[in-house]
């Protein structure tokens, strides 16, 4: 990698499966794509290596074991954290991170569970281990522009209780970067955090020695494409000591009987790994984490801050005949605080939301991928869409909605969501245009036609 500024020679270097197939990949936020060189490097390691199950004395067991602390430390650096403070526990993805904490934090009346309105579906899930303990569950309400005002944040920490505090550091619906210095606001505030950085850190610096989040989540095919089946949660040590696991596994345990409730558990981190690691897959970390470092995070923000810019302009350009705006974004509009992710709802000429499946499907005839939907981040739909908890509350009183098109039709919405594109390392000037020419296509065309597929959920 010997041009570090400029990123573009990466396409043909280590994506020429793009060209290859025609194809625009505009859902960098979904998933990242693989490098060429991680996985031709890891065939080659594993063709001439002997890998065995980790964690026991034979050689084949120990080469494996080698590389698995490898890549604790390749975590590690990646997050600048230090391994006196931090601890690497290794899970499937982000949500397996999240849901570990979720499980094992002791909520209670006193020990409340807060997240904000821009939280993924992976974080709203914990209010059901927070409720069934007793804990209260606050929601930060979404501000103007899809941010979240700060008082509404110091105000939720300070309305009693001391407990677990979980935000994105970057949505994934809307790109905002919300501020990391509440990190240490929340735990001067006497709170554990969760720091959710699974959309963040692919394209944002980590440090967790200046931002010393209890908890971070987040999967590593969204930062390098490859591997994937690998998360972790990156946890401070005291933090973690404060866990109850609500059960023990393979793995997990130094000592177990089967005739008596009686285990002792593993120290961090394995006794927060349950079962086998990927430990195959582990070595593809260590390569990941060096391909990302090569490349620098200044590159990757220079490359994708000028593909959004371009996306936003493009975007906020297009018009009906008439003038009136045929895009409204949903998130800032400027590169202030914001990662490469822009959602977007198409509009009819008198405002309304066009059904998102509409450029779904053009996109997809056109080879243009991307996301529709709600993202997994209802918060942002539902703010979007003006829908208050009023709102919501009374549409689910008349009745259960089976599907989501019954949900919708409860809550009287044409958009289930919108669409979202999000550029990363691999992405070009052209891709950001085929997209623009296919939205100017639909809106030149009126907008009108059958409805594709059904929807299959958010
Ligand atoms: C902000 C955020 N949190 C959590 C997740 C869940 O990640 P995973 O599906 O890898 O568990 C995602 C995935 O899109 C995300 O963007």
């Amino acid at each position: 990698m010997n041009r570090p500024s400029d990123l573009d020679f990466l396409r043909e270097a280590e994506f020429p499966y793009l060209d290859a197939a025609g194809h625009a990949y505009l859902d960098y936020t979904g998933a990242a794509l693989a490098p060429l060189s991680l996985v031709r490097a890891s065939a080659a390691r594993l063709g001439s290596g002997v890998y065995g199950n980790p964690h026991t004395a034979s050689p084949a067991s120990q080469a494996s074991t080698r590389l698995v602390e490898e890549a604790r430390e390749a975590v590690l650096a990646f997050c600048g954290a230090s391994p006196r403070e931090y601890a690497v526990v290794f899970t499937p993805n982000a949500t397996a991170a999240i849901r570990l904490v979720a499980e094992a934090y002791p909520f209670g009346p006193g020990r409340p569970l807060a997240f904000l309105g821009d939280d993924h579906n992976s974080v709203l899930g914990m209010r059901r281990y927070a409720a069934r303990a007793g804990a209260p569950v606050r929601v930060v309400p979404l501000g103007p522009g899809f941010r979240t005002e700060p008082s509404a944040v110091t105000a939720c920490l300070g309305a009693g209780g001391q407990g677990l505090f979980a935000f994105p550091a970057q949505s994934n619906a809307t790109g905002v970067r919300h501020p990391l210095e509440w990190v240490g606001e929340a735990r001067r505030a006497g709170w554990r955090v969760l720091l959710d950085a699974a959309a963040y850190v692919p394209t944002g610096p980590l440090d967790l020695t200046a931002v010393p989040a209890d908890f971070v989540a987040l999967s590593w095919y969204k930062i390098t494409g490859f591997p994937t089946g690998v998360g972790c949660l990156v946890a401070r040590r005291d933090a973690l000591a404060e866990l109850r696991r609500p059960w023990f596994a393979g793995g997990t345990v130094r000592a177990s009987s089967s005739h008596t409730d009686w285990h002792l558990p593993a120290p961090p981190p394995e006794g927060f790994e349950d079962g086998t690691l990927p430990f195959l897959a582990l070595p593809d970390v260590t390569a990941a984490a060096a391909w990302h470092r090569e490349i620098g995070y200044d590159a990757v923000h220079h490359h994708v801050t000028g593909l959004t810019a371009r996306l936003l302009t493009g975007l906020t350009a297009l018009r009906h005949p008439d003038g009136t705006p045929a895009v409204r974004v949903l998130g800032p509009l400027s590169d202030r605080d914001r990662g490469p992710t822009v959602t977007f709802n198409l509009l009819h000429p008198d405002g309304t939301p066009v059904d998102e499946r509409h450029l779904q499907h053009s996109a997809a005839t056109a080879r243009v991928s991307l996301r529709t939907g709600c993202f997994c981040n209802p918060g942002v739909a539902e703010e979007a869409n003006g829908m208050t908890p009023e709102i919501v509350h009374a549409a689910l009183l008349r009745g259960t909605p089976a599907d989501v098109d019954t949900y919708l039709h409860h809550l009287a919405v044409q958009a289930q969501g919108a669409v979202r594109a999000s550029v990363g390392v691999a992405t070009n000037t052209r891709d950001v245009d085929r997209l623009l020419e296919v939205c100017a296509e639909l809106v030149d065309g009126g907008l009108e036609g059958e409805m594709p597929e059904p929807r299959t959920g958010c």
